[in-house]
């Protein structure tokens, strides 16, 4: 099979990794890719946004299946328009991709799934919006309605931050028309969880559950990142109750879907707020967690290949999910500074060493922000690297991760050193 894999990030080295270990394919491409999935195929020079230069490599190249990471590709019809020429596509389709691209619409979904959510009122004109802020009080959360490269949620727990946020998204537009409309929403209190199910139709194959660290420094301080580390399973949202969150959440979105004549096909993500009164959800996303992959996919025992291909033609019927019993643990290690201005070009090394401190498959680094200069691996983004590291158990996965981060060496690098810490602090609980 000849695959093209869309995205630069760490989520897409670790398609890249899995996706290069299949023995059904025998030519791998990503566009644009970075400098770890150089090392599992051919990066191609096509920007995720270039929908019409995908589409004519995809044909030209006879791909037999497209893998778009992002969700930007998504949110712009990637699989419409491949699917249209004759290839499969590992995702929604356009209208289905509103659930991430879409704050609304996947607020109305929910609506018509009776899917526990943040209660929620939509506003276009901010002296409506500041009203409403003042008459409820706060905490409240204001989201701008369409993508925003993570930048469009804010947790106002002032009146002066609320109010600020309604000023930025619908008077400054900030973020252009991402920010025509907004939603401002009950703030949920509670531990965060991630959780995935490949879908297709009415059918749903999980994959166990993750925890992403949002904030940039310890303790969840700092502002909102991509996402500085994560791990798998989550204590906070147990295997057993897995089946629960199928039957509250994944199914009767997959419902409404298919009754609106759009059947959702690919990952489907639930963000989840595991509150006091049982799971809400955040945000839908139509794609792999980034970095919440990189741990998955290193508990994955099966062949990606023929479950994304399987998927992506609508069926999951007869596919198992096989995986690890360790827990894996992935410490982003990003640029000083970031998600602010940071410096780019430092050199790194100790990838190898890393990855040597265990047996095989224990430790991989997965690359993100980096590009190969000179013979050597430079940064070239805010979020560098993934060191990922499969163990027993949480503890052991987050001990041999760090031991594995203190083997790069790269200048201005910058990691949390807490990942993982929730869970454990949960599991010693009991
Ligand atoms: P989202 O992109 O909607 O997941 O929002 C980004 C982050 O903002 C989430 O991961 C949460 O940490 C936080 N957040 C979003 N919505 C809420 C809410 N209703 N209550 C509390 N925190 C929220
Ligand atoms: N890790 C959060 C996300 O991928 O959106």
């Amino acid at each position: 099979m000849r695959i093209l894999l869309i995205g630069s990030g760490g989520r897409e080295h670790a398609l890249a990794w899995k996706i290069s270990q299949s023995s059904l394919v025998n030519k791998l491409f990503i566009a644009p890719g970075n400098g770890g999935t150089a090392l599992c195929g051919e990066n191609v020079p096509i920007k995720e946004s270039e929908l019409t230069a995908l589409v004519k490599f995809a044909i030209d190249q006879k791909v037999d299946l497209v893998v778009p990471g992002p969700e930007l590709p998504l949110v712009l019809g990637i699989c419409d328009l491949m699917e249209k020429a004759g290839i499969p596509c590992f995702g929604p389709s356009q209208y289905a991709a509103q659930l991430e691209g879409s704050k609304i619409f996947a607020k109305e979904v929910m609506r018509d799934a009776g899917v526990p959510t943040a209660d929620f009122e939509i506003f276009e004109d901010a002296a409506k919006a500041k009203a409403y802020i003042q008459a409820k009080g706060l905490p409240l959360v204001i989201k701008a309605d369409g993508l925003a490269a993570g930048k469009g949620v804010v947790v106002a727990r002032t009146e002066s931050e609320a109010l600020r946020a309604v000023e930025q998204m619908l008077e400054q537009k900030i973020f252009g028309d991402a920010g025509n409309r907004i939603v401002i929403e009950e703030a949920l209190i509670g531990e965060e969880a991630s959780f995935m199910a490949f879908c297709a139709g009415e059918e749903v194959l999980p994959l166990p559950s993750a925890q992403d660290h949002k904030p940039a420094f310890d303790n969840d301080t700092g502002p909102n990142t991509g996402g500085m580390g994560a791990y798998s399973p989550a204590p906070v949202l147990p295997d057993a109750e897995i089946p629960k969150v199928i039957d509250l959440v994944m199914r009767p979105v997959l419902k409404v879907m298919a009754e609106r004549g759009h059947p959702f096909k690919g990952i489907l993500y639930a963000g989840l707020m595991m509150t006091a009164a049982g799971p809400k959800v955040l945000e839908f996303n139509t794609r792999f967690g980034d970095p919440e992959c990189q741990p998955l996919l290193m508990r994955l025992d099966a062949d990606l290949v023929p479950i994304m291909l399987s998927c992506a033609k609508g069926s999951l019927k007869g596919l198992e999910l096989p995986l690890s019993e360790l827990t894996a643990l992935c410490v982003v290690a990003a640029a000083k500074g970031y998600p602010g201005d940071y410096p780019k070009g430092m050199e790194i090394s100790g990838i190898s060493e890393a990855e040597a401190l265990a047996a095989p498959g224990r430790v991989k680094v997965f690359q993100a922000g980096t590009k190969a200069q000179n013979g050597k691996s430079v940064s070239s983004g805010g979020r560098i690297l993934g060191i990922t590291a499969l163990a027993a158990g949480l503890e052991e996965a987050k001990a041999l991760a760090y031991q594995a981060v203190a083997k790069i060496r790269m200048e201005n690098m910058h990691f949390r050193t807490d990942i993982g810490d929730k869970g454990i602090k949960r599991l010693k609980a009991g």
